[in-house]
């Protein structure tokens, strides 16, 4: 039995929860839109992740849309008492399948009655307001209205905690002046590091950072020198680009998402594989070599 424990834990809001988490985002059909193909493998992979001591899920309404979140209450609910679920608002979703910004107080606060139906919840524990200036990475723009909004839902009582996703130090800065940020959302990654300093800023002030697509996302990291790495550590390189985020920094909490329990164990496993310090240094030198001077070293499958 994997024991993600030895992964470590860390506050988010008032709760202690396990650095090893879990992201329901490839629990909807392909492109995140629909249902997926088997509602029952997707339950059992909720089902193994909390049976292994996964107590951090991370979702959102706009998956599927709603369908992630009705797996996640079929799957779960009655919620464990320990079980955190993080939800993200702001965007809809087109005929399409494509993300369209809903930033509107209007248009957050009916979000997060739709995360609060279709999780059935009471209070949502966290909620990040995910920054749609631009949909594929951060983007200096006002946040203010948007965060009234969800103070606002807090004193009502409908969530208890504010984090932030797709955001700038100066978003973040701005935002800690209207309320407490419980969290940052953000793309980051073995080969991604655009937030090293913040993360380093973050983990001084106690904020956990959660890195989205740690795995490299829908086209997940692959790279012969990460292969090589992992495999004098007796690991995957999925296992190695995540023991590298647990030891990047304490504040690091993980969400590799997946919608195979074959993948979930292998990443909850990851929780086992300690960086010694010269794994640390080679492993930053995949994300070297994905800069500039090396290229082709880091290639997406
Ligand atoms: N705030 C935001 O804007 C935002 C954006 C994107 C995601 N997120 C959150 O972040 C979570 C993580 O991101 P993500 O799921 O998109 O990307 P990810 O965790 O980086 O990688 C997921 C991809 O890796 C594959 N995978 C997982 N484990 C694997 C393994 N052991 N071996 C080989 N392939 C493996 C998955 O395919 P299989 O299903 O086949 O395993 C899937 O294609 C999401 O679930 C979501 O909750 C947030």
């Amino acid at each position: 039995m994997i024991t993600i424990d030895r992964a470590g834990t860390f506050t988010l809001g008032h709760r202690t929860v396990n650095r090893l988490g879990y992201g329901a985002m490839q629990l909807a059909g392909p492109g995140v839109f629909g249902p997926p193909k088997d509602p029952t493998a997707a339950k059992a992979v909720l089902r193994e992740a909390v049976a292994r001591g996964v107590n951090h899920i991370d979702t959102s309404d706009f998956y599927g849309p709603h369908i992630t979140n009705e797996i996640i209450r079929e799957a779960l609910h009655p919620y464990p008492d320990d079980l955190v679920i993080v939800t993200k608002i702001s965007a809809r979703r087109g005929a399409d399948g494509s993300w369209i910004p809903a930033m509107s107080p209007a248009e957050l606060t009916q979000a997060v009655h739709d995360n609060l139906r279709n999780l059935r919840l009471d209070v949502l524990e966290v909620v990040n307001l995910r920054a749609m200036f631009d949909v594929h990475a951060p983007a200096e723009g006002a946040l203010d209205a948007q965060l009234g909004a969800l103070a606002d839902l807090q004193r009502k009582g409908l969530i208890r905690h504010i984090g932030l996703s797709n955001v700038t130090p100066t978003q973040i800065a701005q935002a800690r002046r209207i309320c407490t940020i419980a969290c940052v959302q953000n793309h980051y990654n073995l080969v991604h590091r655009a937030d090293d300093a913040l993360i380093d800023a973050l983990a001084r002030d106690g904020i956990p950072y959660v890195p989205f697509f740690p795995l490299g996302g829908f086209t997940p990291l692959q790279s012969s020198a990460l292969s090589e790495a992992a495999a004098r550590l007796g690991a995957t390189p999925m296992q190695a680009a995540l023991a590298w985020l647990l030891r990047r920094a304490p504040n690091i909490l993980l969400i590799p998402g997946t919608s195979s329990v074959a993948h979930l164990r292998e990443n909850l496993a990851a929780a086992e594989c300690v960086l010694p310090d010269d794994a640390v240094s080679e492993l930053d030198g995949v994300a070297r070599m994905a800069g500039l001077d090396k290229p082709v070293a880091i290639h997406q499958r």
